[in-house]
């Protein structure tokens, strides 16, 4: 019989150094504040992930640990089972996170001066890195539809793409707004990739939580030009809120460039995971969909809810329904605030942190994203907030 889990448990997260309630006065300089930002769950890590941690604890030698077979291959069925993507082996790596994986393609890849494009607004490390990396961050913005969506801008894209540009980073599924891209979409960006001899980082680390019977579809299989161009990076991470662990992948199907890349890797061992990375997304994808299938419902009602909410109480706030994943993008535009004012607004009046949009870059100036994979019982107050703050500003 499925085990049924309870999202709606509280679990006070305060004083265990997670970044999302115990950072609040670091970076909002107040704590006071319902925490609605950065990208983990509130939820309890899935009891087999623990057990299987708490398992190994029990051997007490934590020395050099080798990768395992039986590792790699619950990555390679879980890839296969949720998006028919048959991964070899050898196209594969352990890397210690995304952000940490970008830095590391831009470093071992890439020159000082080199031009990385990107494409926001957008999950902000994707400018921060190359940045402090001395490259050069070239900038295509994504179209705003009437309908609050938005679409890749190709014609722009070939028109600033240059020889001096070597990379380009995506967001698939896309980090702030929750777009899942369209198979035709994607087999664009691969052409035009391509034909300019771009590397294309395809971040799919969100690509396990699609929503509303939407599904992903992994860059690299779109076709033979993705398969080409395309370093992959997922990770377990997000989808079963272990991110504390430090678990992630890379995937590259081209042999030349799984050369250039894996051998300045592997010689920094970058590629050596620890022990509990192997044991958590082992039993991650082993023993994980049905949590993932109750956590999915579970966020598409806090999201509706939210929505819900908004039209009753707060018309003049839309919201984009995210395709994928637990973080919401809102439009604030139609309050008519300054940019400070917006965030005064949100911070010191609702005493909620959210994730600022303008730091995603253009396009997101009047924007917050909302974090919902949180309890009901704190999206409530939160809303109620939110309504009492925009009643008062009139
Ligand atoms: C699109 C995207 N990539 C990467 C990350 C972070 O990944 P990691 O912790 O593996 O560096 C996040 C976290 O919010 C994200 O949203």
């Amino acid at each position: 019989m499925e085990k049924i889990y309870d999202f709606d448990k509280p679990v006070c997260r305060r004083g265990t150094h997670c970044v999302k309630h115990d950072a609040l006065d670091e970076i909002y300089g107040r704590d006071d504040l319902i925490s609605l930002w950065v990208a983990d769950m509130d939820f309890e890590t899935p009891d087999f992930v623990v057990e299987a941690m708490r398992e190994r604890l029990e051997h007490p030698v934590f020395g050099y640990t080798v990768a395992y077979d039986s590792y790699w291959q619950s990555i390679q069925d879980w890839l296969f089972a949720r998006h028919s993507w048959r991964v070899e082996r050898e196209w594969m790596r352990y890397i210690p996170g995304i952000v940490k994986g970008i830095g590391m393609v831009i470093n071992a890849l890439t020159e000082r001066g080199d031009k990385v494009i990107i494409q926001p607004p957008v999950y902000h490390p994707f400018r921060l890195v190359p940045e402090h990396s001395g490259r050069e961050v070239v900038f295509n913005p994504l179209r705003r539809l009437d309908d609050g969506g938005y679409e890749m801008d190709f014609d722009n894209l070939e028109s600033i793409v240059d020889s001096r540009c070597k990379l380009l980073i995506l967001s698939n599924p896309h980090n702030p707004a929750g777009i899942v891209w369209s198979r035709e979409t994607l087999i664009r960006l691969a052409e035009i990739a391509d034909k300019h001899n771009l590397i294309v980082i395809s971040d799919e680390i969100h690509c396990d939580m699609t929503l509303y019977g939407n599904s992903h579809t992994p860059f690299a299989t779109v076709s033979e030009a993705a398969a080409r161009c395309s370093i992959t990076f997922g990770a377990p991470s997000k989808t079963f809120n272990i991110a504390g662990i430090v678990s992630s992948y890379a995937i590259v199907p081209d042999a030349s460039l799984r050369e250039r890349f894996y051998s300045w890797l592997s010689a920094c061992e970058m590629d050596a995971p620890t022990i509990f990375a192997m044991v958590a997304t082992e039993a991650a994808f082993r023993n994980g969909d049905s949590w993932r299938r109750q956590m999915l419902a579970y966020i598409e009602q806090n999201i509706d809810f939210v929505d819900d909410y908004l039209h009753q109480n707060l018309p003049m706030i839309k919201l984009l329904k995210p395709q994928a994943s637990f973080l919401v993008w809102l439009d604030f535009s139609a309050l008519g605030l300054s940019h400070d004012a917006l965030n005064d607004l949100v911070v010191n009046k609702a005493r909620l942190a959210m994730n600022d949009g303008a730091m995603f870059g253009c396009g997101g100036e009047q924007f917050m994203r909302m974090n919902v994979a949180t309890g009901r019982s704190v999206l409530q107050p939160a809303l109620e907030q939110l309504r009492d703050a925009v009643t008062r500003l009139k």
